[in-house]
């Protein structure tokens, strides 16, 4: 494979994880794969930033070969600890056994409780510089963003910000710059990462962001660890996260059920038709059929949330519940919901909805609407009207 220069004297040596399908555990779907980037930079100190998943640590050493010899190498900078950056780092260092490692003090104590490495490694923070000949590297610790040990490096000869996760996407590529790939993939990857990963920690990475920016350091490039590197327009991805740290929402519903035989998704169409006959945006989401990954992307920017269960044992159903303690987990803010579902002989699903969205700080704006087995033609008129209700309060 030809090398891949992102800057003068600056490689891409990482690898692109097409066939992953699911992340951080099973947490995440990754329909779209991902990529463990890693940055080779060619100096009087010859420095590796990140490594790669284990399984892809022959490709990284692989492609360092075709650059210099491995055990030229005198720096490894340690962004972050967790497995698909660092988990090459063994592999690594039997073949540059005389690098020294830095990263931050949790790091440190990561890496060690990761791998049992006596491993030579020297402790940075913000503020920090390392000069590596023509260039520095600048250290700025980001903790939660997105575990305690993560840092930002920034080259400032270079303009280069190499951010770890943050910015990043998990979407595997042939392209590895902003401006060869699709935006609007680009953008859907960027958006379900952010959600799915980060909306918990809005409010620190909001801090850091206006952090960084009073350093008023140069930046024409940010080359994150997941997915494409952002050259022609960094301001992008900066405007957008500016936007999901700060909750910012459209006029957009996303409707959540689950139903037993039927009635409860009756019912959850009949709202997306009120709510469209608005002139709201809207999607609909049956929980046991779709991917979770994806309604919350979809949950990042819309303002109102309608969830949906029939009754079972005088409470939701199971899919459900586990896809709302998800989201409570996410600590949306700013948002506003709308329960409802059908029951047999006693309610029970529609209370303990609205509980657990009161409990997850998302304001339920109207009473819920509960139905007995299957809406009647009346009943029906009213869910639509209930979707008519909620839009009209968005
Ligand atoms: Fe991509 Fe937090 O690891």
């Amino acid at each position: 494979m030809a090398k891949l220069e992102i800057k003068k004297d600056i490689f891409w040596v990482g690898a692109v994880d097409w066939n992953v399908r699911t992340f951080h555990g099973h947490t995440y779907s990754t329909k779209r794969g991902t990529t463990y980037n890693a940055y080779l930079i060619l100096d009087d100190k010859v420095t590796l930033v990140d490594t790669v998943h284990p399984p892809f640590a022959g490709e990284l050493i692989g492609k360092i070969k075709e650059i210099i010899p491995p055990e030229k190498i005198d720096y490894i900078i340690v962004n972050h600890v967790e497995v698909d950056h660092s988990g090459a780092l063994p592999a690594m260092l039997k073949v540059c056994p005389r690098a020294k490692l830095f990263g931050t003090a949790k790091c440190k104590e990561g890496l060690y409780r990761h791998y049992y490495g006596d491993w030579d490694f020297q402790i940075v923070k913000t503020g920090d510089k390392l000069p590596i000949g023509k260039r520095t590297l600048n250290f700025i610790e980001a903790p939660m963003i997105h575990w305690p040990d993560s840092m930002f490096t920034h080259c400032p000869q270079e303009k280069l910000l190499l951010p770890n996760d943050a910015f990043g996407q998990h979407y595997a590529t042939s392209e590895r710059f902003d401006d060869e790939t699709d935006q609007c993939a680009l953008m859907d990857e960027a958006a379900k990462y952010y959600g799915n990963i980060l909306w918990p920690l809005s409010a620190v990475i909001l801090r850091k962001i206006e952090e960084v920016q009073k350093m008023n350091i140069a930046i024409d490039m940010i080359a994150p660890s997941h997915g494409i590197i952002w050259r022609r327009d960094p301001m992008k991805i900066i405007n957008a996260y500016l936007g999901w740290t700060k909750n910012e929402t459209k006029r957009k519903a996303v409707v959540v059920y689950e139903t037993m035989w039927g009635a409860t998704e009756k019912m959850a169409r009949k709202i997306v038709e009120g709510i469209t006959d608005s002139g709201v945006a809207v999607k609909l989401f049956d929980i046991t059929t779709s991917d979770r990954t994806e309604v919350i992307k979809e949950m990042l920017d819309a303002k109102g949330f309608v969830i949906g269960s029939s009754t079972h044992d005088n409470d939701m159903l199971t899919t459900i519940a586990g896809f709302l303690e998800f989201l409570k987990g996410l600590a949306p803010k700013n948002r506003v919901a709308a329960t409802f579902g059908s029951y047999g002989w006693a309610g029970g699903a529609v209370k303990s909805v609205e509980n657990v969205l009161k409990e997850t700080g998302i304001e339920v704006i109207q009473p819920g609407l509960s139905v007995k087995y299957v809406p009647d033609e009346n009943e029906i008129k009213r869910c639509y009207e209930f979707g008519r209700d909620f839009a009209g309060k968005l």
